[in-house]
């Protein structure tokens, strides 16, 4: 049984890092690199900006913005070890040379300044963080002032047929994979994650509350994704 303590919750990244990656391709057929390239172009990150990704993982966003802002510079944060040793490994893997600095760090208390970055990312994070009002109040704090974020996660679709689909593929085809490479315990946490999970709207409610002047909620993938964008 996993529970959502912050311990717990980095202990489960920690575990399932080895296979993250090569399950995330499988089970979104390769898909997660459309939507996060989505949800970069809509943080609206340029060359040449200070750019943070927020629960970087092994880090795809992180590459992805780098690329994106070339001579610019990119931060990515997370508190799970064994993830950013992938994401460094994979940046070195490829020999590439991207301005990225990887910090171990909370989102919910992130080791950066007030008003330093031009845009931000998170994938996947939001749902995880324990706190998301907290989490949205430190990204607002560390983004400039018109700066945004692209916060992209698992999202209810409102289409029952679609909610029933996605709803047995979590239980039907996630579960009996990630079970395969023996980690059925780790992935079970997903389909509950998502039950408590805020929807569109509740998500820009929030982010209004701590203060984004500008909030709009993109359901995509059917409506079983969403990127939230907002502006400080
Ligand atoms: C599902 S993974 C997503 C990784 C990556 N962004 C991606 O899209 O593939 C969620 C990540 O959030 C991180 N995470 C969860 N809560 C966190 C927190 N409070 N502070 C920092 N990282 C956190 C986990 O360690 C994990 O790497």
């Amino acid at each position: 049984m996993i529970d959502s303590t912050p311990e717990s919750v980095r202990a489960l990244f920690d575990r399932i890092a080895p296979i993250y990656d090569p399950l995330n391709n499988w089970l979104s057929l390769g898909q997660h690199r459309i939507w996060k390239q989505m949800a970069v172009k809509w943080s609206g990150a340029k060359s040449g900006d200070t750019c943070i990704d927020v629960c970087c993982g092994s880090g795809d966003l992180a590459q992805m913005l780098a690329e994106r802002v070339g001579n610019g510079q990119v931060v990515g944060v997370d508190f799970a070890t064994e993830q950013l040793a992938i994401a460094r490994q994979r940046v070195q893997n490829r020999h590439l040379t991207l301005p990225i600095t990887w910090i171990e760090g909370d989102a919910l208390n992130l080791p950066l300044p007030d008003n330093h970055f031009d845009a931000a990312t998170m994938g996947y994070g939001l749902r995880n963080v324990g706190d998301i009002p907290r989490a949205l109040r430190e990204l607002q704090r560390v983004l400039k002032p018109g700066a945004t974020a692209a916060i992209l996660d698992l999202h209810r679709p409102t289409n029952p047929l679609v909610r029933n689909f996605q709803q047995w593929y979590l239980n039907t085809i996630v579960v009996p994979l990630a079970s395969h490479y023996g980690y059925s315990n780790e992935y079970a946490y997903l389909a509950p994650s998502l039950d408590r999970f805020p929807t569109g709207q509740e998500q820009r409610n929030l982010a209004l509350e701590v203060g984004f002047s500008t909030v709009t909620h993109y359901p995509i993938a059917g409506g079983t994704m969403g990127v939230l964008v907002i502006t400080k």
